[in-house]
């Protein structure tokens, strides 16, 4: 049993306060019974009506995490790390899709949709992923440029990427390079740097796909909406 603003909030309706809002407006039933309580309680297993819509409860959940660094991105450590799923307050088992390195930020989405992980892993589909790199003294634009047209990591060649560089800093003797790339081969930033010489002090992804980090803060997470789902699944379909 779960708080139902939290239900509703869960299965992409809209946001928790937006379904704050409806069940006081008398707009939400359960089992045909009108809620006006936000206190109420239901289960994924009832039937939920929102402003006449019937909510598939698949109990799908849709995290997007803000993942600070020195947080692991599995569900468990052996070594009793801390992992992103003690980041966020749920009751289902969910999954980051991919991963991000410990010493990684950025955005990390955690689901149990499994369908939807596949396709947004799944090399063909090529989802979009952009990441900001601290990287040791001060890059030629010559070297990011043989980075971005294909080089060698654990025997295969990188497909094309982009990369911007948006700050060289002389004197603290380090850059800021945007990179863009469509694949997630283990720690493929870093190795893909490296490649050409250069060594990453700090890493960040800031967007996946159609989305972004705005308005969170390092460890914040918000649920994705059921448009921003539909937009992923829209996405990777688009490029099969
Ligand atoms: N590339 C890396 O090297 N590390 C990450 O965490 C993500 C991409």
């Amino acid at each position: 049993m779960e708080r139902l603003q939290k239900i509703i909030a869960n299965s992409g309706f809209c946001s928790r306060r937006k379904a704050e809002e409806l069940i006081k407006q008398g707009e939400v039933f359960v089992n045909g019974r009108q809620v006006n309580d936000l206190g109420e309680k239901a289960s994924y297993s009832d039937q939920i009506t929102v402003s006449g819509h019937n909510l598939k409860l698949e109990n799908k959940e849709y995290i997007l995490l803000y993942k600070p660094r020195g947080v692991i991105s599995t569900t468990s450590d052996e070594k009793g790390r801390k992992t992103v799923m003690d980041l966020v307050d749920t009751t289902n088992r969910l999954y980051p899709v991919g991963r991000l390195d410990y010493d990684t930020s950025g955005l990390l989405i955690l689901t149990n949709d499994g369908e939807l992980t596949n396709l947004l892993i799944h090399p063909r589909n090529g989802v979009e992923k952009v990441y900001v790199a601290k990287v040791e003294g001060a890059v030629s634009s010559f070297l990011i440029k043989k980075m971005c047209a294909g080089v060698m990591i654990d025997g295969k060649k990188t497909a094309r990427a982009k990369a911007k560089i948006k700050k060289i800093d002389k004197k603290k003797n380090f850059s800021l390079v945007e990179l863009t790339i469509h694949e997630g081969k283990n720690h493929q930033v870093k190795k893909m740097f490296e490649a050409v010489g250069y060594k990453v002090i700090k890493l960040k992804r800031e967007k996946f796909g159609t989305l972004d980090l705005s308005g969170l803060k390092s460890g914040e997470y918000r649920h994705l909406t059921i448009k921003e789902v539909k937009t992923l699944y829209a996405l990777t379909k688009k490029m099969v």
